[in-house]
């Protein structure tokens, strides 16, 4: 029989295929509801002002098998976040509220949100129901832009870079191989991982100069894998089907989810440097309706306040050694992406621009993408 961590983990997956943006700035919720054993309903906050996890399970529950509901108090509920209370400009009912109506047998919450840090456990709790936080890393994992942009009003920052083996960011003119055309440093299946995190992104952060050295589109150009998996598998098939008694996954119109969001996956841009040295001509010009934000300002940590005031909750940068030096330096950046291929390049720019402490971070994960290696770090806490 599976037990809480395995149930935690079950909603947290379900979450993880919502792209922040799409919930920004409210967090990524997944919930499932068991019974002997087994889920019976599960849900996720599917974007910002849609109805909350918690709600969208039991409503689940009730359409899919309405006869069912006498049995309610024998029900565990599993929520990757603390559940909501009323607070001023809320636009959804309290799920705190409507648990305290359904008094399901048990809840086990994987992570506190600040906003009420436990608070909303201990009423649900008074209410005579078994509650049980069970911090789990899963669930802290999906909402670490909510958290810094909740916690410290500023967005949470990833440096993402493709380097050499021997730390090279930009080959040296004159030692391209014969023949060698590609721009990149890194292979495809890197790339598409950057894709990837552009359509998680609120927005990526780059400079005037990178833009004149490399003409970026920085758009994301494929289909993001949570989704297209799902819209592919038609079924929707669960890996741990085991745990799930058979029911459709997302009845409500998941897959709209992405169109009722941010119009498209790609990413606000925040370029540092003055908009009249960039050609009209560039491509970042050439998406319509796209926002760019323009900073000609030394101040990073100002930068990222004001960035946070326009509701941009999370930032990827796509900049040289210069800036990337000084965003480590200067203790902004949260997370380190780093595509390594396994070349030397020999010559060449280095990745940072001066020496830098990175003692501050640890190893998170690490993927071989066919040739290159990926590794994430993490800021530590
Ligand atoms: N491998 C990769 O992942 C990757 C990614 C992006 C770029 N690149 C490569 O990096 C190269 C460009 O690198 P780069 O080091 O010359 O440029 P950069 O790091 O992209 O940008 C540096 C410039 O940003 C401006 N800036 C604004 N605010 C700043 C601040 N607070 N601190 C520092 N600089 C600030 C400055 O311009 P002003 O001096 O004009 O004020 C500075 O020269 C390109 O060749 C590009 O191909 C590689």
């Amino acid at each position: 029989m599976s037990n809480n961590a395995d149930f935690l983990d079950s909603a947290a997956e379900l979450a993880a295929t919502i792209d922040p943006h799409l919930t920004s700035p409210n967090p990524r919720v997944g919930c499932v509801i068991v019974r002997n054993g087994k889920i019976i309903a599960e849900g996720v906050h599917e974007k910002f002002g849609g109805a909350h996890a918690e709600a969208n399970t039991f409503r689940m529950l009730q359409d899919s098998n309405p006869r069912n509901l006498g049995f309610e108090s024998n029900l565990e509920v599993y929520i990757t976040l603390e559940p909501c209370d009323h607070f001023e400009g809320k636009k959804t009912p309290s799920c705190t509220d409507l648990l305290l109506r359904q008094k399901p047998k048990k809840i086990v919450v994987g992570a506190l949100d600040p906003q009420f840090q436990g608070k909303n456990l201990e009423r649900l709790q008074k209410a005579g129901i078994n509650v049980e936080f069970q911090k789990n890393k899963k669930c802290e994992e999906l909402n670490s832009f909510f958290e810094k942009y909740i916690t410290q009003k500023l967005p949470y920052v990833t440096f993402k870079m493709a380097q050499s083996l021997d730390g090279k960011v930009v080959r040296d003119q004159d030692s391209y191989p014969q023949g060698y055309e590609s721009k990149y440093i890194s292979n495809e299946f890197s790339r598409q991982k950057v894709h990837e995190m552009r359509a998680q992104y609120s927005a990526v952060l780059t400079t005037t100069k990178t833009i004149l050295a490399d003409d970026p589109l920085l758009n994301c150009r494929i289909n993001p894998p949570s989704l297209a998996k799902r819209e592919l598998e038609g079924d929707l098939n669960p890996p741990d089907s085991h745990k799930r008694e058979s029911f459709p996954l997302f009845p409500f119109g998941f897959a709209q989810g992405r169109q009722r969001g941010r119009k498209t996956s790609d990413p606000q841009i925040i370029v540092l440097g003055k908009k009249e040295d960039i050609p009209p001509s560039a491509k970042i010009f050439s998406i319509p309706h796209r926002k760019i934000h323009w900073f000609d300002s030394r101040d990073l940590r100002e930068i990222f306040s004001q960035c946070a005031e326009k509701g941009i909750d999370s930032i990827l940068t796509e900049c040289g050694p210069t800036l990337a030096g000084e965003l480590l330096t200067q203790q902004l950046v949260d997370q380190m992406d780093l595509f390594v291929a396994p070349e030397i390049f020999g010559r060449g720019m280095a990745s940072f621009s001066r020496s830098i402490d990175l003692s501050d971070f640890s190893l998170n994960r690490q993927e071989h993408l066919e040739g290159d290696v990926w590794l994430r770090f993490l800021r530590k806490k």
